[in-house]
């Protein structure tokens, strides 16, 4: 699914603009006919090849983790010197991988490659969507530290599970449409689809219960300490991205809801000092041009900051922003972007075209 996107957007940038040559590989369906991309379009070449990877000078994957932990060390002992891009968390947090995300980052890529790194790995998709959003306020240096709340869309866990998410909407959808009329009793449809929840037949395979008209408080696997991985994603990559001398502390739950495919996150932030609101918004609408600060209305709100209305964009506004009744060093924020492009195949996309300037 990433790697759709990442064609769709390369084809939207017409980054196939004849600079290079592109060799498509798969895992499934060898010698079979690759994607149209304006180029000649040679025959699907097996992605567990090392001879052939071999060849090429820079290898974007969107396979996953297990794919890159099987191939990725093979390909480096080969004696590979090409640059490896790819969206796994398998690489992250190695000390000769740099996490990319440009906009924030592009100094620690740019001395990357000067300096002879060669795998550039995009970052968790939540950290990556939070820094696109307040990378202006860690730039200042104003964070002292950070709490995020996090509804994780559908996506973020596979094409498998948007599926499963719409097919539990239908079955909650199909219960008596007599319960659904106005005159109904509504605690009726109520107890009806508390029942269609305990159906055998009810779709959970993948996520494991029900996430319509309901959500799931856990993400990843458990790290000793109680969080979960991707919670622990939160301080690690975050503060390797921003490469902090000292850790900014970061922590949060994270919790899996009914979207589609943006996540969103409810953010508290512990300021260094009483920052006046105009600098604070300044200093996240400044930061790049994808960033948007959304009145903290409720016309504004509901118009602008949903999944609904993010669905399918770049762009990552910011609002319900509001110093705290905790004191005036505490900011909230609520913030919305699509998992699949600046959270995935965005930061892929960019760095090959850095790659291939
Ligand atoms: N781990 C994320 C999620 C997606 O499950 O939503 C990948 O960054």
């Amino acid at each position: 699914m990433v790697g759709s996107v990442l064609l769709e957007r390369m084809m939207e940038e017409k980054d196939f603009d004849g600079s290079f040559e592109a060799t498509f590989f798969t895992t499934s369906n060898v010698g079979g006919q690759g994607p149209n991309v304006g180029q000649s379009s040679p025959p699907l070449v097996d992605a567990f090849s090392i001879a052939d990877l071999s060849a090429m000078d820079v290898v974007v994957s969107c396979q996953g983790g297990d794919y890159t932990n099987e191939v990725h060390p093979k390909l480096r002992q080969s004696g590979w010197k090409g640059y490896w891009i790819d969206a796994a968390s398998a690489l992250r947090m190695k000390d000769d991988a740099i996490i990319v995300l440009d906009p924030v980052n592009r100094a620690m890529i740019d001395k990357g490659l000067q300096d002879g790194i060669r795998d550039y790995v995009g970052g968790n998709c939540t950290v990556s969507l939070m820094l696109m959003a307040l990378a202006g306020l860690f730039e200042k240096g104003w964070v002292e530290w950070m709490t995020s709340m996090t509804y994780q869309a559908a996506s973020g866990a596979g094409a498998k599970n948007m599926r499963e998410l719409v097919l539990q909407m239908e079955k909650l959808g199909a219960v008596d449409p007599a319960l659904k009329n106005d005159r109904a009793n509504i605690l009726d449809l109520d107890r009806a689809i508390t029942k269609v929840y305990q159906e055998d037949s009810f779709p959970k395979e993948n996520f494991g219960a029900p996430l319509a008209g309901a959500l799931i408080p856990w993400i990843d696997k458990a790290m000793e300490n109680g969080q979960t991985k991707e919670e622990w994603k939160g301080i690690a990559e975050t503060n390797k991205i921003l490469g902090t001398s000292q850790t900014i502390p970061i922590d949060g739950q994270c919790v899996r809801i009914g979207a589609m495919r943006c996540h969103s996150q409810a953010i508290t932030i512990k300021l260094k000092q009483d920052v006046p609101m105009d600098q604070i918004e300044a200093a996240i609408a400044s930061h790049n041009q994808w960033v948007r600060v959304i009145p903290n209305t409720k016309e504004s709100t509901v118009a602008e900051l949903s999944p609904a209305v993010v669905n399918g964009k770049l762009i990552v506004p910011v609002g319900r922003l509001r110093k705290m009744t905790l004191g005036p060093e505490y900011l909230t924020c609520f913030t919305v972007g699509d998992q699949l492009l600046w959270g995935a195949a965005e930061p892929v996309r960019r760095m090959l075209k850095i790659v291939l300037c």
